[in-house]
């Protein structure tokens, strides 16, 4: 019978010093698209592909996340009372999409070190990481794309796209080979690489589904690139002795962590949106003609 996954971590402590100053006062998992903090996004999404628990990783402003996870009694009251019952109900929609929880990293020592804190959270069941500031819009969740290839192949699995050199260097690449269609068996991986050192262009980016063996590792995992305990050091460790399945995911992902990531994400969902969507779109008409 397929394995079920209903946990998941969403590491949301980093320093975020490409969005800078803004980062400093709003952690970039909490910054808007359109009208909903970039984490809103990543819940519904593993909320969809079955997920019930969720734990986020944070360094500040938790509160303002707890907040936005749970009901508000104001707003709800305020709302139904002046006849805005869609907008009441959509806000309780969030907050009944999962049960969320919350621990503090305490120290920013890299995204291994940040999954690490999660071990007695996951327990012995296979887990989700959703990287904090990667948004993935995809007909069917990029979740469940990786549950298919774990329940196929049994295999831990990666969510991969084929990115230029000048972003390799920049996040990681992977040995791999092709399995079947999307799907590639992955045997090695190296974090920010030299451009004479990388596998591959195909890069991991943002979402992986693991299994606790990680933690072990982890615990064993020194200080890589940039000083920080590095997630793909362990995962490369799993890739290098049982392997991993490499999904090369259908959807668009958009980096929050960049400024060009977080305005176009704005742009793409903007236009969509059904409030604002088609004046918005005309807006745009007009001001490409001046670009
Ligand atoms: P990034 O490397 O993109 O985040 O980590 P960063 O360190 O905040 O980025 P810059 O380079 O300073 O701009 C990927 C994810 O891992 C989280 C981040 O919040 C992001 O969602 N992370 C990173 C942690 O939770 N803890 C850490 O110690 C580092």
């Amino acid at each position: 019978m397929d394995k079920k996954v209903i946990k998941a971590i969403i590491p949301a402590a980093g320093l975020g010093t490409r969005m800078l100053p803004i980062a400093r006062a709003v952690p970039k998992e909490m910054l808007p698209i359109v009208d909903r903090p970039a984490v809103s996004y990543l819940v519904e999404e593993a909320a969809k592909s079955g997920v019930t628990d969720i734990l986020i990783i944070t360094n500040r402003d938790k509160d303002a996340m707890e907040d936005y996870f749970d009901y508000s009694v104001e707003y709800n009251k305020k709302l139904r009372d002046t006849g805005k019952e869609a907008l009441a109900d959509d806000m309780k929609k969030i907050a009944d999409m999962a049960n969320v929880y919350f621990l503090r990293q305490k120290e920013t020592k890299g995204l291994g070190h940040a999954v690490a804190r999660a071990r007695s959270f996951v327990g012995n069941e296979p887990f989700y990481v959703l990287y904090g500031d990667d948004i993935i819009f995809s007909e069917t969740p990029v979740c469940t794309q990786l549950l298919d290839a774990y329940n196929k192949y049994g295999k831990p699995a990666v969510g991969v796209k084929a990115v230029p050199d000048e972003l390799v260097v920049k996040y990681c690449s992977l040995k791999t080979k092709h399995l079947e269609s999307n799907l590639y068996e992955v045997s090695d991986m190296i974090e920010k690489p030299p451009i004479e050192k990388k596998f591959s262009n195909y890069s991991i980016l943002g979402r992986v589904l693991l299994t606790p063996e990680i933690f072990d590792i982890l615990d064993n995992t020194a200080p890589g690139a940039g000083g920080e305990i590095q997630l793909t050091d362990a995962m490369k460790v799993v890739a290098q002795s049982s392997g991993m399945t490499a999904v090369d995911f259908e959807g668009e992902r958009f980096d929050m962590g960049a400024k060009l990531g977080f305005l176009t994400a704005n742009v793409k969902l903007g236009v969509k949106h059904p409030e604002t969507g088609e004046a918005f779109k005309e807006f745009l008409k007009e001001f490409v003609k001046e670009l």
